[in-house]
């Protein structure tokens, strides 16, 4: 069975998303960042903090060949994963992988009180919308997307990947 991989910018709501697909698929979720936290011994902020973003990138992309090894998950990934081409090629090759996009508006309003992102630290609607734009081709670039603005709950989106990934698997 392949893996269902969410994709896409913070605040587009990958991990609510694959909670839902989990519980209605009874699929496990595996999601990177709290591995890695887990792994670690510490936060995403004192992994940047202390080590670099580098460094963030490089256990990033180890836990991505571990995981596109597996089968039968659902994989809830950091925003930052689209950075290396390698990572998304990797989940492709069993896995579908869909991206939720969502404007900087709606993301904002989903982060607002967050504290636990380093890359929006400091003026956050700032930098939404620069990282934001930066990284838009490489969001767009994937087959799968779901656009989640102003979609006030994440139960539709959720059923849309799931017969998606029912539609390709039989
Ligand atoms: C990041 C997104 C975060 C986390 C880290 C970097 C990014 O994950 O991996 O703070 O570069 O977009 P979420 O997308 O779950 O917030």
């Amino acid at each position: 069975m392949r893996n269902i991989i969410l994709v896409g910018f913070m605040g587009t709501g990958k991990t609510t998303v694959g909670k839902l697909i989990a519980e209605k698929t009874g699929m496990p979720l595996i999601d990177m960042d709290s591995l890695i936290v887990e792994r670690a011994g510490k936060s995403i902020n004192d992994i940047f903090a202390q080590e670099g973003e580098a460094y963030f990138r490089q256990l990033e992309r180890e836990l991505v060949q571990e995981l596109a090894a597996t089968s039968g998950n659902i994989i809830s990934t950091g925003g930052g994963i689209v950075l290396n081409p390698d990572n998304i090629a990797d989940f492709e090759k069993n896995g579908l992988v869909v991206c939720l996009l969502a404007d900087a508006e709606s993301v904002l309003d989903r982060v607002r009180h967050d504290t636990a992102r380093p890359l929006l630290a400091g003026d956050k609607e700032k930098n939404i919308i620069h990282l934001l734009e930066t990284r838009r081709p490489l969001y767009e670039s994937i087959t799968h997307k779901i656009n989640t603005s102003g979609r006030p709950s994440p139960i539709p989106t959720a059923q849309e990947i799931i017969d998606l990934y029912e539609s390709i698997n039989s």
